[in-house]
């Protein structure tokens, strides 16, 4: 029996590896457009043992991915790098893969940048528990500041 794909459905959050390269080029290009990560440094993430990359499937689909980065000496876990497919927002996908990635970094802590313009991003650190810390001033190429937010576990 055919049964319509629900959108309450949720994504299953899977390993990444390189295998996942063009699926998280394509969103990263998606999510960030100027601000995407040369390709080397996506294939460098998916592939260096330490760092945690995940990524969200639905409808056979790569609809979102996160990368995590271990500071070991400073006890502190980087989210360097979230997004999810536009049409796939809202659903608890950001969420999810924010709250598996930092139980696989973890460390005591867990600290992320984000430009102090991106609202959605904002609101779903502060729900998750991240309080700003820092900010970093033109940190982006064109001038825009980075808020810095850490959340202790
Ligand atoms: C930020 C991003 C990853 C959120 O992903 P998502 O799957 O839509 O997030 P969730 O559905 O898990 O949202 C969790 C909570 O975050 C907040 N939130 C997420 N998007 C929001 C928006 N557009 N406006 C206001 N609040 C938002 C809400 O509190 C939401 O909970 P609710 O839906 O129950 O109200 C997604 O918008 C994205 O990929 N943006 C482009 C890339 C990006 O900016 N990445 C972050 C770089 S620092």
């Amino acid at each position: 029996m055919h049964r319509p794909h629900s959108p309450a459905q949720p994504a299953a959050v899977l390993p990444a590896s390189w295998r996942d390269l063009t699926s998280v080029r394509e969103l990263e290009k998606i999510c960030f457009g100027r601000d995407a990560w040369p390709w080397i440094d996506t294939l460098a993430a998916l592939t260096f043992p330490q760092t945690v990359r995940l990524k969200a499937v639905a409808d056979e689909l790569v609809v979102g991915f996160i990368i995590g980065d271990r500071r070991r000496l400073k006890r502190t876990g980087w989210i360097a790098s979230i997004g999810v497919r536009p049409n796939y927002r809202r659903r608890g996908i950001g969420r999810t893969l924010l709250a598996a990635c930092e139980d696989l970094l973890g460390m005591p802590r867990v600290r992320l940048s984000l430009r102090s313009s991106n609202d959605a991003a904002l609101r779903l650190y502060q729900q998750a528990g991240y309080i700003s810390i820092d900010t970093w001033k033109s940190y982006y190429r064109d001038g825009e500041d980075a808020i810095v937010m850490e959340k202790v576990r």
